[in-house]
């Protein structure tokens, strides 16, 4: 069946579909954010993009949660999801799916797919035996348990001990077909030390897995035996496909695989690398389908230094955060501090230092001041120059020049903080430039030619920044546009594409001469420190 049609103007991409035992916490919100970034740019690239998040919602450990508080497990679902929307509003992510697994057309989807697997002889009835961990939903071999068979990732729990009848998949018969597809796609896992961590699993030889429970009322009935319950990452992985669906379009594989599909990134946290990484293109073999692009898995958060946990109590709550700092703050810190892929801390002092030195002073003063000098230097009529008239040997041209495609592909690579420090070295540059350039004391000389170059040469700098980092810090880059003239607002996609092509944007030169210039105003204020108690 020829089921996908997808062109190469469009971009999917997902963050993992979070458990709903409890409200978002800073882990959740870090993938959503790289993701809004990364949609951000593709859009910036002109390609048609799809963002694709959602919750997860079924599986034991929601059960359990539902439970503790006499909850009905879909009650107790449908009161945290909406903690996730609202916290994807605070953090200005443009999301265009949210898939939750609760939803009826998701069941449609799980039982035609779950069909396909079956009458390719993937799945048999089995005894499963072995340590269980509630909070991972997963089954941990007994070499990787802590002492009192404690889980390694959430260390203050112990596993507990299943055996009983499971439906299996057939994940060994798929070994031979996912090293020949790691070999031939070297970029599906990435980063490097991901993909080495899942060639050297894969090459201990795989293991079937289950994907039934019996214990386990909480999830949708297996389409053969409705005795057993669907094991809850055999119906999550699968909420990907079901994100695809048009709003209208009746819930089958065809319509949901028709214009996304293969999606081209999957972004996830190193935990759950194993999942995305063997299990999942698995699946899809065996259901006969085109596999993702590509999975990429990012590092953890530490806070202080010390591992992000409820039970160390040192959890981070997004909202506190974006409600004191503001979203692009939040964005800006978490996407330009930590490299993607490595682990990273969170640390309140490093965080305002690291916003008042790069947003408030290299890059909100720096346009304040330039502006306020094109006014008393040049008057209403704003710089009466082009990018002609500027030499090659402009040290904020030469940088520029070739910015934009350094960014570009520092954004591919999904490598922000480099897309944000090389952005920076041209705001840095023009700091000095212009310090040294010393416009003020050329006014007074008389040289107004020079004056005019220096200002412009700055002028655009922060202007080329502000486009680049856009799809981190929306809406500073938006009061920047504004600022200069464009009347812009990165966060309105359809008028950031009819602002003109990332190749146009993302040169040097392309203010005009005597543009129109706006009101100066700050763009992000300096934070200061909290006060101790
Ligand atoms: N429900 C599954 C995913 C199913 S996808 C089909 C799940 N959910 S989760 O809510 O537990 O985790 C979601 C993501 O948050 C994972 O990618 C995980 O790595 C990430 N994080 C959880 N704690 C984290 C940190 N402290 N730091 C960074 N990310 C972390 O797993």
């Amino acid at each position: 069946m020829d089921l996908v049609n997808k062109t190469e103007k469009t971009f999917a991409l997902t963050t993992p579909l979070y458990y709903v035992n409890d409200v978002p916490h800073v882990g959740s919100a870090y993938t959503t954010m790289a993701a809004d970034a990364e949609a951000r740019f593709r859009r910036l690239l002109g390609h048609e993009v799809l963002l694709i998040t959602g919750t997860d919602e079924h599986g034991q450990k929601i059960e359990r949660s539902a439970e503790s508080l006499g909850k009905d497990p879909q009650e107790f679902c449908d009161e945290i999801v909406p903690s996730f929307i609202n916290l994807w509003h605070l953090l200005n992510i443009q999301f265009d799916r949210f898939s939750r697994t609760t939803a009826s057309r998701h069941e449609a989807i799980v039982k035609e797919f779950f069909q396909r697997v079956w009458e390719k002889g993937d799945i048999y009835q089995g005894q499963q035996k072995g340590w269980y961990c509630v909070s991972c939903e997963e089954y941990k071999e007994e070499r990787e348990l802590l002492e009192e068979r404690r889980c390694p990732i959430h260390t203050n729990k112990e596993v507990e001990w299943r055996d009983e009848q499971n439906y299996f998949f057939r994940l060994s018969n798929y070994q031979a077909q996912l090293e020949e597809f790691y070999q031939s796609r070297p970029d599906f896992i990435q980063p490097e030390s991901r993909r080495n961590e899942v060639l050297s699993f894969v090459s201990q030889g795989l293991q079937d897995f289950s994907i039934s429970r019996v214990n386990v009322k909480w999830g949708f009935p297996v389409p053969v035996d409705p005795k057993h319950t669907l094991y809850v990452w055999f119906d999550a992985l699968l909420a990907y496909v079901t994100a695809l669906l048009e709003p209208d379009a009746e819930a089958t594989l065809a319509n949901a695989l028709k214009n996304w599909w293969p999606i081209n990134l999957h972004l996830i946290g190193k935990d759950i690398l194993r999942f995305h990484a063997v299990y999942w293109p698995a699946m899809l073999m065996s259901a006969g389908l085109p596999l993702p692009e590509q999975v990429f898995g990012h590092g953890f958060l530490t806070k202080d230094g010390q591992k992000m946990g409820k039970s160390l109590g040192n959890t981070l709550d997004p909202v506190r955060l974006v409600q004191t700092y503001g979203s692009d703050a939040v964005r800006y810190y978490f996407l330009k501090e930590i490299e993607f892929g490595k682990d990273g801390d969170f640390n309140e002092v490093r965080f305002i230092n690291v916003l008042n030195a790069d947003l408030a002073n290299d890059l909100g003063n720096l346009l304040n001041r330039t502006l306020n000098m094109v006014k008393k230097y040049c008057g209403s009529d704003g710089i009466p120059i082009t990018n002609e008239t500027i030499n090659d040997d402009n040290p904020l041209r030469a940088i520029g020049l070739h910015l934009g495609e350094k960014v570009r592909q520092a954004y591919e690579a999904l490598a922000f903080n480099q897309a944000c420090e090389v952005a920076l070295v041209l705001v840095r540059t023009s700091n000095k430039f212009i310090d040294e350039q010393a416009p003020w004391s050329l006014y007074k000389q008389g040289k107004q030619q020079e004056v005019e170059t220096v200002l412009y040469a700055v002028l655009e700098s922060v202007r080329l920044a502000a486009y680049l980092l856009s799809p981190v810090i929306p809406n500073i880059s938006s009061a920047i546009y504004e600022q200069l003239g464009f009347g812009i607002d990165f966060n309105d996609q359809i008028k950031t594409s009819m602002l003109g092509s990332f190749a146009t944007h993302s040169k040097w030169g392309i203010l005009t001469s005597k543009q129109l210039l706006g009101k100066p105003q700050p763009v992000f204020k300096r934070i200061e420190a909290p006060k101790k108690d």
